[in-house]
């Protein structure tokens, strides 16, 4: 069976005390089960002390981004060492908000997902298309192309790779896509994957939909053969509803 995860991405939100509050309030209803792999991703500057609170609890660390220098003079930066440093399990590569403000593009991306490997880092790689490439008939071009880089990794790396398939018309905007549809991509991604190396990989490949996951969508579409959690945003700053949706999330799969 492959590996089910709810992670949620905290963005740009919450101070440290905010965070502590919230993670505390998971910790305290958070139900450790065999089917899915709760996250949570803070912003850089609360790892350290976020990653001490969840000390004994099974719920995992995540960062949302990294750069893919170890050290040196890159201003403003935070290496994989550095995460490590901090506890974190996972790491966000290539949301679409990356690729959208800071120009991240696939040679990037490869980098960092390397340099989270090297590291002993988990990469959830996020994939997905506008609204205007999927108008344009473009959508499983653009996650093909971006799905390209999976070239670069040995298969041996691939046990350590999520995918997160956001169609970039569904975040943020409560426009969630329908489960029939979302499905359509994860098969394809799964398909994919299973060209560049192998039927195995593929099947164990863990690949989450994201974009404006609620408690009462959760269901429909982790009940999808090929939708093996969520990557929540803003229904993840609140300790009901992330707690919902991992609660939610279906368990029918085998
Ligand atoms: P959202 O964000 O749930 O707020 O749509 C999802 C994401 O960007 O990861």
């Amino acid at each position: 069976m492959r590996k089910r995860i709810i992670a949620g991405n905290w963005k740009m939100h919450k101070t440290l005390v905010e965070g502590l509050e919230l993670v505390e309030a998971l910790k305290a209803g958070y139900i450790p089960d065999d089917y899915y792999e709760a996250v949570v991703h803070p912003p850089f500057t609360l790892l350290h002390e976020i990653s001490k609170a969840l000390e004994g609890s099974d719920i995992k660390l995540g960062a949302q981004n990294l750069f893919y220098e170890d050290e040196g003079a890159y201003t403003g930066e935070i290496s994989p060492l550095m995460l490590k440093d901090a506890g974190v399990d996972y790491v966000i590569i290539g949301h679409s908000e990356r690729r959208k403000y800071f120009h991240e593009d696939n040679d990037i991306v490869l980098k960092k997902v390397r340099a989270a490997l090297r590291h002993g880092l988990k990469p959830i790689i996020c994939v997905g298309e506008t609204l205007e490439q999927r108008e344009a008939g473009k959508a499983k071009d653009v996650v093909a192309d971006q799905l390209s880089i999976l070239r670069g990794i040995s298969i041996g790396d691939m046990e350590e790779i999520a995918i997160a398939y956001e169609p970039v018309w569904a975040i943020g905007t409560g426009r969630t896509a329908t489960p029939e549809l979302a499905e359509e991509m994860h098969k394809f991604i799964r398909e994919t994957v299973a060209g560049i190396f192998n039927r195995d990989v593929a099947n164990n490949l863990p690949i989450l939909y994201g974009g404006s996951v609620k408690p009462n969508n959760v269901f429909d579409l982790t009940s999808e053969e090929d939708i093996d959690g969520a990557l929540v945003g803003g229904a993840s700053l609140k300790v009901d509803s992330f707690l919902s949706i991992i609660k939610n999330a279906a368990r029918n799969i085998i």
